[in-house]
């Protein structure tokens, strides 16, 4: 059985030290404020978004996590979320700028079926959550998309097992390929990672950069992943709202407890060329 990952209640300051990976968990369908106050903080373009949402659940979950990204990213930036300045890389990976820069802050979003993750540190870094769903066919997605090694370990699994592992397998290499900046547009095939619970990894890219992927428990029947270039992380749990114990769904038992020494250390559809997972 996996070992839960512990949630800390919100800092009293945030500061970002360099050798920190922050975990952030919010729930959308319960937030604090409403979806009306999110959307205040937002920029003309991402108002403009959020109306385009068809279906109601997801542009709840756009507007809180981009509303809610926008107030951590204050916090950590020490300004107001409104001011924030986000651009877009080639591949629509969004970053902090300031001027013509590049902030220091790096950061990177999730969000699926009301939960969202987010990650923050010094680092370029991706994060990735999932709904764990039995019935979703996992085994054939596998088959199109995994590598064969991936697909090989899937295999030795009975059902239940696989179902899930399907999912942890997932969320890492999508929290790896959204880290790079590049999402769905990197092969899921060119690289492999571990099905293990809890098992963190390392990897190594074409350019030979390393990067160091770590597992997560978010709860509530999710699974999750973050990567981040660079290794040695010590990584930090925040619970933005304590939001899994208000809405009454199982999100650990151990949230609001303590710590991680883990590590020393729209009805969206993916765009690009990879499986549609329904979030
Ligand atoms: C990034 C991607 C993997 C996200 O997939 P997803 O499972 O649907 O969504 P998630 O909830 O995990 O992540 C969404 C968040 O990732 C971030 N994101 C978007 N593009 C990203 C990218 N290329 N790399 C990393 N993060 C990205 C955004 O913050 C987004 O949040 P938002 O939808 O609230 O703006 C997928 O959209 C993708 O592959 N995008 C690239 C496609 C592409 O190449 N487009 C070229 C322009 S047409």
């Amino acid at each position: 059985m996996a070992k839960p990952t512990a949630w800390f209640p919100v800092p009293k300051n945030s500061i970002l030290p360099p050798a920190e990976l922050h975990l952030w968990r919010v729930r959308c369908d319960g937030a604090l404020e409403t979806p009306e106050h999110y959307e205040h903080l937002l920029s003309p373009d991402e108002k403009e978004r959020a109306r385009r949402f068809v279906i109601k659940e997801a542009r709840r979950d756009f507007i809180v996590s981009r509303g809610v990204l926008r107030e951590l990213l204050a916090l950590y930036l020490n300004t107001r979320p409104a001011d924030i300045v986000l651009r877009y890389g080639i591949h629509g990976k969004p970053h902090v700028s300031r001027g013509e820069a590049q902030s220091s802050v790096r950061f990177n979003v999730s969000h699926s079926h009301g939960l969202a993750v987010f990650a923050f540190s010094q680092a370029e870094v991706g994060v990735d959550i999932e709904r764990v769903r039995a019935e979703f066919p996992g085994r054939e997605i596998a088959g199109r998309f995994f590598s064969e090694q991936e697909i090989a370990a899937l295999g030795k699994l009975g059902p239940e097992e696989s179902s899930r592992a399907f999912f942890l397998c997932w969320t890492r290499k999508e929290a790896y390929v959204k880290a790079r900046g590049g999402g769905l547009q990197i092969p899921l095939r060119s690289f492999s990672v571990r099905l293990g619970e809890n098992e963190e990894q390392q990897l190594v890219d074409e350019g030979g950069k390393q990067w160091s992927l770590y597992p997560f428990e978010p709860g509530g029947g999710f699974a999750a992943a973050a990567a981040v270039e660079g290794k040695d992380w010590r990584l930090k749990f925040w619970d933005r709202d304590g939001s899994a114990q208000r809405g009454g769904k199982d999100c650990n038992g151990a949230l609001r407890s303590h710590v991680s020494p883990r590590g020393t250390a729209e009805g969206r559809t993916p765009q690009g060329p990879g499986p549609d997972l329904r979030k």
